[in-house]
């Protein structure tokens, strides 16, 4: 919406939420409260902020007075109940379409934002339908369905949305379509807004990200071949990758992939192909997410095996705990896995990273199931790296900071136990450096 408002200075946006105090942090002065940090924001935000684009709870004015309506609420995996484990809760996109429902006026565009199973927008349109035939207050109320799904990644977000490979907006009704298409126009070539049904909108989306994962856990599945046979995962990558119809992005080799949407819309994907009969299907793509933890419990065994088979008591460093650099996002982060694995097998944590709080990562642990005061293992927090690494029996570098690529080796030679261990699941540390030290080494893919 700050993309959209920053190129389309004619359009009044209006960001709403029910949560007064988020809302209170998107009005604030002070910059660095923002509840979201993403490169380039802060900026857009404070040229446009209170010019055409707006931070509001006031519901129900703001969509009375809007022509187009996005709905961008949050659609997790469900823990209980029908689908649990797999489906999307839709909750939250239900009770906000009723609540556009109840205070729209005259003719409204509704647009699917959020990620969605196929044919959400049925029950977007029903409950809108509803409202419509209603018509309590003779109003003459009407509405156009929409979906455009959003492909950006974290960390680019900025970029992604001034510069997207290709817009993408699915529905019936052409006038509402030429509306949204035409938002876009104002930065995007017309060309790259592509118009499709709403059915493959919202498949589209679900098949970007699934294809996307399926690179990942098939570069990790070649990783442990590599390991095995002498070969390298980043020799292979790249010659694979240098076939124009393979392309070379998405092929790094990693702890496995995390962040909030990956393996939700698989596990959504793989829960509508079983309700549509299609078991081969879901299959299929289940084993991306099944491929992609055995990555996570392939590393931690390593780690394990490597120290004498046992790290009871032994203090191992933990680098990065987001899902990925330039992000403090650590949602569905395999940091997360591989530790609470070590902390189950006895060891002593210390974890860095350059932007995951203490707090942040101690709402993870004390919400972790497997990991009790019970525990043999134990965690603590380190702002700076080498205290972290002082004393360790190992270094295992998890997120691909860039400060990680620049660790001084002889210095943790100095202060780490012998024999002192680097296992490197991103590949972006020194690895001669590191052995001339004397310091062993295991990476991610690495046979030689
Ligand atoms: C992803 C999609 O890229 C984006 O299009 C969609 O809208 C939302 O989900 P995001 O979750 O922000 O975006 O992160 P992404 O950059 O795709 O990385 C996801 C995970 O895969 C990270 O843990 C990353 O480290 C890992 N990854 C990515 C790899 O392990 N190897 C790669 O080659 C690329």
């Amino acid at each position: 919406m700050a993309v959209i408002a920053e190129k389309c200075s004619d359009i009044k946006v209006t960001v709403l939420d029910i949560d007064e105090n988020k809302i209170s942090l998107w009005n604030s002065n002070d910059l660095s409260l923002l509840p979201v940090y993403e490169p380039g924001l802060k900026e857009i935000i404070c040229k446009v902020r209170n010019l055409n684009l707006f931070f509001s709870t006031d519901i129900e004015n703001v969509i009375a007075e809007s022509d187009v309506v996005f709905i961008s609420v949050n659609t997790p995996t469900k823990t209980k109940g029908l689908g649990a484990g797999y489906a999307s809760d839709l909750k939250w996109v239900e009770s906000s379409t009723r609540t556009v429902a109840k205070f729209a006026k005259e003719h409204t565009i509704v647009v699917e934002k959020s990620t969605l199973p196929v044919r959400t927008a049925e029950l977007i349109k029903k409950i809108l339908e509803e409202s419509d035939l209603a018509n309590i207050d003779n109003n003459k109320k009407s509405f156009s369905v929409l979906s455009n799904p959003e492909f950006l990644a974290e960390g680019t977000a900025i970029e992604d949305l001034r510069k997207p490979d290709r817009v993408l907006i699915g529905g019936e009704d052409q006038k509402a379509l030429n509306i949204l298409s035409s938002i876009y126009e104002n930065w995007i070539p017309k060309e790259k807004v592509l118009k499709t049904n709403l059915w493959s909108s919202e498949l589209s989306k679900l098949t970007a990200n699934a294809f996307l994962a399926q690179r990942i856990s098939s570069v990790n599945s070649i990783s442990a071949l590599c390991e095995s046979t002498g070969a390298d995962i980043n020799e292979v990558a790249m010659a694979v990758g240098l076939d124009k119809r393979i392309g070379d992005k998405f092929l790094k080799a990693g702890p496995g992939f995390g962040g909030s949407c990956f393996q939700k819309d698989i596990l959504n994907l793989v829960y509508i192909c079983r309700s549509y009969g299609l078991d081969e299907v879901a299959d299929y793509w289940e084993s991306v997410v099944k491929i992609n933890n055995w990555q996570r419990r392939r590393i931690s065994s390593k780690v394990v095996e490597n120290l004498f088979g046992t790290v009871t008591g032994k203090k191992i460093a933990i680098l990065g705990f987001s899902f990925k650099a330039n992000t403090n996002d650590t949602r569905e982060s395999s940091s997360i896995f591989i530790s609470q694995d070590l902390i189950e097998n006895g060891a002593i944590l210390s974890i860095h990273d350059p932007k995951v709080s203490e707090k942040q990562i101690k709402n993870i642990m004390q919400n972790n199931p497997l990991i009790t005061e019970f525990s043999e293992g134990s965690w603590e927090y380190q702002t700076n790296m080498y205290n972290a690494i002082e004393s360790s029996d190992a270094i295992i570098v998890l997120t691909e900071w860039e400060e990680y690529s620049k660790i001084d080796w002889q210095e943790c030679y100095k202060i780490m136990r012998k024999p002192a261990w680097v296992f490197d699941t991103r590949n972006i540390v020194n690895k001669v450096k590191i052995l001339k030290e004397g310091i062993n080494y295991w990476g991610v893919g690495d046979g030689n």
